[in-house]
């Protein structure tokens, strides 16, 4: 059975298209936890978007954020661009890596890349992940991303019960 939890959670995610949105809204559903979606104050073409997740590259966020530093836990979502990291989570690590509390990794892709883009965020956080989900698009097709989704908010449920 899964815990309840008394923790305070924050999924931070960026979405393009809307899968990571949608495993975002799950995951949150999930832990009980608050939503904070990261969006980029200027949209990147889609080549200007894989060039500049390839080449490491930071951009401005649009809008005000939350500090993560208020809460027991950071999940962390974002889409695989061009084998990288994209910028908006990028960004966000990046100016937020001091607050960071606990942090877990989700990912969602076309098809690879979601392992190297964990341990650039682990890199970039400056700490491990308590867990880590990668999701497939033919997984979220084929609906086979929803008992991983459960697999990863109960591994989260039981490690912040610890
Ligand atoms: C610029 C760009 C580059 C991408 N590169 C990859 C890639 O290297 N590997 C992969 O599996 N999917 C890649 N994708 C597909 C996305 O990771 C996948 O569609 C993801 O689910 C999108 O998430 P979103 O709908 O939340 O934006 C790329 C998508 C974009 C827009």
């Amino acid at each position: 059975m899964t815990p309840v939890i008394m923790k305070t959670v924050l999924v931070a995610f960026h979405s393009r298209t809307g899968h990571t949105a949608e495993v975002a809204q799950n995951i949150a559903a999930g832990l009980n936890a608050d939503m904070e979606q990261l969006r980029e104050a200027e949209v990147r073409a889609y080549f200007r978007a894989g060039l500049d997740a390839l080449l490491g590259r930071t951009c401005d966020l649009a809008g005000s954020i939350t500090s993560p530093g208020n809460y027991d836990l950071v999940v962390l979502g974002t889409p695989v661009w061009a084998m990288n990291l994209p910028p908006p989570m990028r960004s966000y690590i990046v100016e937020h890596a001091g607050e960071l509390p606990k942090v877990a990794f989700f990912c969602t892709e076309g098809g690879g890349g979601g392992n190297r883009v964990f341990g650039q965020m682990a890199r970039l956080c400056g700490k491990s992940p308590l867990a880590t989900l990668e999701v497939t698009e033919p997984e979220m097709k084929s609906g086979t991303s929803e008992s991983k989704i459960k697999g990863f908010i109960d591994a989260l449920s039981q490690k912040l019960a610890d």
